[in-house]
């Protein structure tokens, strides 16, 4: 599985920490920036990654900012995009199992790597559970 990971300045370590994380968990990771944590503004990089998950060039994405929130804002504004701010292991689970969420974001001012791994692992890890959720899912596709 591919997932394209992106950050502005304010999500740029924890991108990092978990670029590792994944790597090595054995997936592909496609890394769309920012590079340094020179002052970047968040809504290139989560549309950047939106786009690469609308358009097949990854599975999955993760997106950080410095709370996850502004990043997803952009990342949602691509057709097909389910992007989900998680800032628990509640969330992580429930946007998988309800929500079917194709991009993460994770705040890197109010997670540590540890805990934004955890989350992100929860996520990955969760099935889709179909059902009545996909009836839901499906509208929000449809928008
Ligand atoms: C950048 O200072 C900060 O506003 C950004 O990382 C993010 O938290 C926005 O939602």
């Amino acid at each position: 599985m591919k997932i394209a990971i992106a950050s502005d300045h304010g999500g740029y370590a924890l991108k990092e920490y978990l670029k590792q994380h994944l790597t090595k968990r054995g997936f592909t990771v496609l890394d769309l920036g920012t590079d340094s944590e020179e002052s970047v503004d968040y809504p290139a990089f989560g549309r950047a990654c939106g786009e690469a998950v609308a358009e097949g060039r990854a599975d999955r994405g993760l997106v950080c900012c410095g709370t996850g929130i502004g990043i997803s804002i952009a990342a949602n504004k691509v057709r097909g995009v389910r992007c989900a701010v998680c800032t628990n292991a509640f969330m992580a689970e429930m946007c998988a199992r309800h929500n079917d969420a194709n991009i993460i974001a994770l705040g890197g001012r109010i997670l540590s790597g540890e805990t934004a791994a955890a989350l992100t692992d929860l996520w990955l890890d969760t099935p889709f559970e179909g059902g009545r959720h996909k009836r839901r899912v499906d509208a929000l596709n449809d928008m």
